[in-house]
């Protein structure tokens, strides 16, 4: 049978929503805005939105990602978030624009690279303000640049600088008037333009709604607080933006009623953690097939605020549902909104099904895992499976809805799901239409 479970979906429409204000925000006070797409890796039908939604360019940290959004959408510049590896420099000149660096080494292998290619590559030449991850220290950027301005196949647009990720240091008028200070001392001396003051991540945006950004930062990155609407200075919900963007689903493969603590002298668990138990007395217990292979599991909050986490392994998760809102039953899916960690974990686990508008991310996967010019792979009786097993999902998924309606068909929850449902189904209806409307090739 189709396997549908563990999966993320991803809802499309409202990430757009979220990234449209972050955009509003960020272009209205002069701020050119490279939306962020590692935390969903490279999906292209995310990064499709995210430019739908104003994104002046496309930030990821990995190449592979970033080749996947060029082949998607052709023209969209690019931003490479982590730091080139020096063997790296063909591959990031070939599939990006810009970058982010801070050693002369890597910047003459990107140069060479691109004098190579007959490119020109963009680099961003990141200054350490005080958060002790990347960065050149304000004191060496001088050096640094008189020798990149040198490189042939380099157009170095400007600075950049990183806050809240290694050290948590907030970004404040102080730390972005170093990298202001910064970016005029090297323009004093070498007669460069500079003209890009890349400010920061979601981290910033609290600073620039104060209205108290200065004015000469004029280029953000952004993910998280697009992507789950958060503020990541302490995670709550960021001002424009929904929450309900990402859910982490997965299947009761375990329903039984069992103490709270364990039974017997205890040691160290899969992980090496030796873990504490609160006594509850006998609970019921819920098992998913979920695990630390897919997800980040202390990252999960329960949709049903009575289902509590109680912990997991590699391949499980495990929950207390004895005061799940909604009755439970070996086989019912348990979804959750995944934190940050465990959106990057279910989005990077092949274990993990991604389902957002469905049709879409089957073409995605069809163009991204093309066998090329493989006969052997070619399954003669592919379209008669697939009509079977898409046959057999929705008669679950009817069956699913009538069982709703019949529970709850006074809830206005339901009545709620029911509209939801209604325009997914129409947009697939959509999607389909598009999907077949181009005549198949002779
Ligand atoms: C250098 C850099 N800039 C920006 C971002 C985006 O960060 P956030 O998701 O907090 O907006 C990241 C991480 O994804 C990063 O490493």
């Amino acid at each position: 049978m189709f396997e549908t479970s563990p999966r993320l979906e991803i809802y499309l429409e409202r990430i757009k929503q979220n990234a449209q204000s972050v955009a509003k925000l960020c272009h209205e006070n002069g701020i050119q805005i490279a939306m962020v797409t590692k935390v969903l890796r490279g999906n292209p039908e995310v990064a499709r939105v995210f430019i739908e939604a104003g994104a002046d360019m496309i930030a990821d940290s990995r190449v592979p990602n970033l080749r996947l959004v060029g082949e998607h959408l052709p023209g969209v510049p690019r931003l490479l978030l982590r730091m080139p590896a020096q063997k790296q420099a063909e591959d990031v000149v070939m599939h990006t624009e810009y970058s982010l660096n801070s050693s002369l080494i890597t910047l003459k292998a990107l140069s060479d690279a691109a004098v190579k290619l007959g490119k020109v590559h963009k680099p961003i030449i990141m200054v350490d303000v005080g958060d002790l991850r990347e960065g050149v220290w304000p004191d060496n950027l001088v050096p640094l640049i008189k020798e990149a301005a040198m490189l042939p196949g380099l157009d170095l647009v400007g600075l950049g600088a990183n806050l809240a990720c290694y050290g948590g240091v907030i970004p404040s008028v102080e730390n972005m008037q170093i990298l202001i200070d910064a970016r005029d001392e090297a323009r004093r001396v070498t007669g460069l333009e500079l003209g890009l003051l890349s400010g920061g991540n979601s981290s910033g945006l609290p600073l620039l709604a104060s209205g108290k950004m200065p004015k000469e930062i004029n280029h953000f990155r952004v993910g998280e607080a697009i992507v789950l609407g958060r503020n990541v200075l302490d995670r709550s919900p960021w001002q424009g933006t929904r929450q309900d963007t990402i859910q982490v689903v997965a299947e009761i493969i375990e329903l039984l009623e069992k103490p709270s603590v364990p039974i017997g002298d205890t040691g160290q668990d899969a992980f090496g953690n030796e873990p504490e138990f609160e006594d509850r007395g006998i609970r019921k217990r819920a098992i998913l097939n979920l695990g630390r292979q897919d997800v980040v599991i202390e990252g999960l909050e329960p949709i049903d605020p009575g289902i509590i986490v109680l912990g997991g392994s590699s391949d499980h998760a495990i929950l207390d549902v004895s005061d799940a809102h909604t009755p439970l039953k070996l086989g019912d899916e348990v979804a959750f909104y995944p934190g940050y960690g465990a959106t990057l974990a279910a989005a990077t686990s092949e274990y993990v099904k991604k389902s957002h508008s469905l049709i879409r991310a089957w073409k995605g996967e069809q163009m991204d895992h093309k066998p090329e010019n493989d006969e052997k792979e070619f399954d003669p009786n592919w379209a008669k499976n697939l009509m079977a097993e898409l046959k057999q999902s929705f008669s679950d998924v009817g069956d699913s809805f009538e069982k709703a309606w019949n529970e709850g068909k006074n809830d206005p929850k339901i009545k709620k799901f029911g509209e939801e449902m209604k325009s997914t189904f129409k947009k697939m209806g959509e999607d389909i239409e598009e999907l077949f409307s181009s005549k198949p090739k002779e």
